[in-house]
């Protein structure tokens, strides 16, 4: 599907923004491990969650779905059955890495694998801690790639295991896994990515223990309670709004019940320190997770850097950060994010290849980019969304201010995490 975005004026809404798609998938897998019913409210119902649940079903998990409303029937630790096919987790790593997870600690043989974008990424990062904990993986070049054959084990040895990168899939499997092992299991991260994983298991009354960068679990022993979960609006689908009512003249935007988890929301510190005018009201806490309700107002943006520790709290912002940066004062520099390289496509040169056709001078870096605003989108052009769904609404949110229409190839990857991107965008028009 093509997409063409008109120039816009000034934005005057009120809205909200679907289910946070980290803890949606979260939800149906550790709803499935757990004794009882789980009832997910305000679920992200989206091309990578249904890989989730189509997964989840294939291993014998009842899911019923009514609108954004789930209800997962968990058969307890030691519940899912051997798949009869070859799971498919289709564009998510999320589902193909925490998955490997929990395959590691089944009695049975398993192959997952994905589509083309999905094939390419690493997954050795998972593999290996999973196999000192004593299960086996084989997949394409030396076991890196999917399809994956998975020979889980039933006694999982714990381990101690530092990720060499900061990524909250590979911390997630191996905290599934070790649900599993008889003793504890603890990650120790180079810096802390998002802890989804570790509220929802607390949430489902397993007790994490978290110091700085490290999170132990006790295997065996853990018994998970079905709960009732509301999924707070995905940050990270907000973001392409935030920006849009940042960067379009005269707008005020209100984005409710967004969730506004600390290991998230590195974007709302970046575009504040930008000069962005965000304010945060109705704060509170559901499930663990802080929620609240995000106040928008055009702002003038000013340059800055952002590195290291900050990165993995706006990892998924960085393309819609790119747009904000094009329209600021001075220079904004991205270091330290090679990572964003290896997601649904490579996205630093994804966002350089498309802000140089719409006509902003961008500098590529191996981990970031440079870009010096306030620079003219001049549009009048078609930009490929190389089927990665934030691309495609970083460019959506650049064409608001384009001199003239741009078109987007490949549209329908929205889907993945925001199936109604184009009808909220198109009720700007008025
Ligand atoms: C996610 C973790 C991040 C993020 C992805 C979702 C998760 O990936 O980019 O969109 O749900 O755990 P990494 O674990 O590769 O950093």
């Amino acid at each position: 599907m093509h997409m063409r975005i008109s120039p816009c004026e000034g934005i005057d809404a009120e809205m909200t923004v679907p289910g946070d798609k980290s803890i949606s998938h979260r939800a149906l897998m550790i709803g499935a491990i757990a004794n009882g019913k789980t009832q997910i409210r305000n679920f992200l119902d989206s091309d990578d969650t249904s890989a989730t649940m189509e997964i989840l079903r294939a291993m014998g998990i009842e899911i019923e779905r009514k609108e954004n409303e789930v209800i997962v029937e968990g058969k307890g630790l030691y519940g899912l059955s051997e798949p009869e096919g070859v799971l498919d987790a289709r564009n998510s790593g999320t589902t193909m890495r925490l998955l490997l997870g929990l395959l590691a600690a089944q009695s049975f043989y398993a192959v997952i694998t994905g589509d083309e974008s999905l094939r390419k990424r690493p997954m050795k990062r998972v593999i290996e801690p999973l196999s000192k904990m004593g299960s086996q993986f084989f997949g394409r070049q030396g076991g890196s790639l999917a399809p994956i054959t998975v020979i889980g084990n039933q006694n999982l040895r714990p381990v101690t295991y530092r990720t060499p990168v900061a990524s909250a899939q590979v911390k997630s499997a191996i905290l599934l896994a070790g649900l599993y092992a008889d003793g504890d299991t603890t990650v120790i991260e180079p810096t802390k990515s998002r802890d989804h994983t570790e509220r929802m298991l607390r949430c489902f009354g397993t007790e994490v223990y978290e110091e700085g960068t490290s999170v132990t679990i006790h295997g065996i022993a853990n018994k998970l309670e079905a709960k009732e979960i509301f999924v707070p609006g995905d940050i990270s689908s907000a973001a392409f709004f935030i920006v849009a009512g940042l960067i379009t003249k005269g707008s005020k935007l209100v984005i409710k019940d967004v969730g506004l988890n600390p290991t998230r929301t590195g974007i709302l510190t970046a575009l504040r320190e930008m000069g962005g005018d965000i304010s945060v009201v109705n704060e509170r806490i559901i499930n663990y997770e802080p929620v609240g309700d995000l106040i928008v107002r055009s702002s003038e943006l000013k340059g800055i850097e952002i590195k290291s520790d900050t990165i993995p709290l706006l990892i998924d912002e960085i393309p819609i950060l790119a747009i904000a940066a094009s329209q600021a004062s001075g220079k904004t520099s991205i270091r330290d994010a090679q990572e964003l390289r290896y997601k649904e496509t490579d996205r630093i040169r994804a966002i350089a290849t498309e802000l140089r056709r719409l006509g902003v001078e961008i500098e590529e870096r191996q981990d970031g980019f440079d870009v010096v605003g306030r620079q003219e989108i001049k549009g009048n052009c078609t930009c490929e969304s190389y089927k990665d769904h934030r691309i495609a609404m970083s460019l959506a949110i650049a064409g608001l201010i384009a001199q003239e229409p741009i078109e987007i190839n490949d549209f329908e990857c929205v889907n993945i995490s925001f199936p109604n991107f184009a009808a909220i965008l198109n009720s700007f028009y008025g």
